[in-house]
């Protein structure tokens, strides 16, 4: 069994929250007890807290509810058009790398699955080791705590095409999360989803291949689900988790499911009919839509009101100049910071 095999079964052991003896999951894993103590010791590098108690054993305090690849996966095949393979796993180092390193090695092989357009790929983790945000920032993702994934396809459109797509992406995710929420989940310009102006998701779409030919894109999302405050230290704006906003029960993965059912048919409508399609959901979801926001470029802060958004996806403000388009940008609301 590899290391990566023996934690799995370990963390699935303690998923019940149960104290269980350091010698029946040694005997389990047919390894020693101090082999599953080391075990133990990098599950807690995972920010994964695990009571060691002499006498009784092991036990994570409320245990984990662990992603089911296989039920996604069935319930994929059967359901979607595009994104047809998951894989989850326990950890690595990026979804979005993972994704990226397999379309490489991959994407010249002519059996390939990714030369064909009507497939897009899916990779969960249930911790990053280097999960990355935007504008070269971390992305805290710690063990089970949240949601993290990327979905990689190649188009057959231009990097030109998909302006719009990244927009288009982080409100469809936005209406997937305001059906199971009971406070409202907005969009900030370009791709975070706020709830209370507290960040609960982030979205990160990469693109290479060439200018008007074949694309490769990658789409990650994080998603903040019951992350506990020790396990977000780093973090240095306002954030929030989803599960406690939950209008019913419902598990990681079948939140994980309904997500990527939904950007199944996001991803379709946008090549099909392009952003045009998403526009008119714009002022719904805007998280400051009207109001008064300040857009911070390099070298420049930019006061205005946000008034919409193009069919590439920028940026409209009403400023003192006129309106002027953004393509990039950091906003926030006048007065917030
Ligand atoms: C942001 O900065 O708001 C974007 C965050 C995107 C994080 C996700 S987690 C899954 C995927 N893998 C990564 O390394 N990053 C993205």
């Amino acid at each position: 069994m590899k290391t990566i095999e023996k934690i799995q079964a370990i963390l699935t052991i303690l998923a019940d929250g149960e104290f269980h003896s350091g010698q029946s999951i040694a005997d389990e894993l047919g390894i020693s007890r101090s082999a599953v103590w080391k075990l133990i010791k990098k599950i807690q590098t995972w920010q994964v807290e695990v009571y060691s108690v002499t006498g009784k054993g092991y036990k994570i305090p409320n245990g984990l509810e662990l992603i089911d690849e296989q039920f996604l996966q069935t319930e994929l095949q059967q359901k979607n058009s595009l994104i047809k393979q998951v894989e989850v796993l326990t950890s690595i180092d990026s979804t979005a790398e993972h994704l990226a390193r397999e379309w490489k090695t991959q994407s010249n092989e002519k059996t390939s699955d990714w030369s064909d357009s009507s497939y897009a790929r899916v990779c969960v983790a249930e911790h990053q080791t280097a999960g990355r945000g935007r504008k070269g920032r971390t992305w805290v993702s710690p063990f089970g705590a949240n949601l993290y994934f990327s979905i990689g396809f190649q188009l057959p459109l231009g990097l030109t095409a998909l302006g719009g797509l990244s927009l288009a992406v982080g409100m469809g995710l936005c209406q997937t999360l305001n059906c199971f929420s009971n406070k409202p989940i907005k969009i900030k310009w370009p791709n975070d989803l706020l709830v209370n102006q507290h960040k609960m998701a982030g979205i990160l779409v990469e693109a290479s291949g060439d200018t008007n030919d074949t694309s490769f894109l990658n789409i990650g999302v994080g998603l903040n689900w019951d992350m506990q405050t020790k396990q977000a230290e780093t973090i240095e704006q306002d954030w929030a988790n989803l599960k406690p906003l939950l209008s019913k029960r419902l598990s990681r993965s079948q939140v994980m499911l309904a997500i990527l059912c939904d950007l199944d048919k996001t991803i379709q409508s946008y090549l099909q009919h392009g952003f045009s399609f998403f526009m008119p959901n714009w002022p719904e979801l805007s998280a400051f839509y009207q109001q008064s926001v300040v857009l911070d470029v390099p070298n420049k802060k930019i006061q205005g009101i946000e008034i919409g958004v193009e069919q590439n996806g920028a940026l409209k403000l009403q400023t003192k100049q006129g309106v002027e388009v953004f393509h990039s940008g950091e906003v926030s609301l006048r007065g917030a910071t």
